[in-house]
């Protein structure tokens, strides 16, 4: 059992050399970390605007590890993850997260299929077969914290419009990388993961 975050990271290296991934072993592995904020404070920046996107681990090219920071009401738009397997993980708080079908053409609106909140250490795992999701802080008094791995890592993903299904392409922005804020970002993370 992974002691500090930093000891997680040295698991998620050697379970990731292979390049088969166990969905099972890397949440469970996730589980049992017990989220210690004095592990991830560097990291947990917060924008009054959106949520943020702070990149921790570049996982020898194999996976991206991002703590992504959500004030109160702060969420995400409908998207996909670019084929890529994404576990997140809870370091503070509760997320909403709502799942819903790949559109069948444009011009409909998007109907839930269904939502569960993701309690404090929980670990939650999506890929595009299973379906999309959004992702949202619902607490008006308590920010959000939560801990994402994407393997293989990516740079875009797909984001929905729930009213039309339109799709559009957004990019991967980070508040801030290995805690430091990242340099000529103005803008707050787009919308996206
Ligand atoms: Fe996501």
């Amino acid at each position: 059992m992974p002691k500090s975050l930093q000891e997680l990271i040295q698991k998620l290296h050697e379970i990731f050399q292979d390049n088969n991934v166990n969905v099972d072993e890397v949440q469970e592995l996730m589980e049992s970390y017990r989220s210690n904020p004095k592990d991830w404070k560097q990291y947990a920046m917060f924008d009054k605007l959106r949520y943020t996107r702070n990149l921790v681990d570049e996982g020898n090219g194999k996976f991206n590890l991002i703590i992504l920071c959500w004030g109160e009401g702060q969420g995400s738009s409908i998207h996909d993850h670019s084929n890529s397997h994404c576990f997140m993980k809870m370091l503070q708080g509760e997320l909403k997260e709502t799942l819903f079908d790949w559109p069948e053409k444009e011009g409909g609106d998007m109907t839930e299929r269904s939502n569960r909140t993701l309690e404090n250490n929980s670990v939650a795992y999506i890929n595009d077969k299973i379906g999309l999701h959004r992702v949202e802080n619902a607490s008006h008094t308590e920010g959000s914290v939560s801990l994402h791995l994407y393997s293989p890592p990516f740079q875009t993903c797909k984001v929905f419009d729930q009213r039309t299904s339109h799709t559009t392409e957004a990019k991967m922005t980070f508040w801030s990388k290995y805690g430091e804020r990242t340099p000529f970002e103005t803008t707050a993370s787009k919308e996206n993961n």
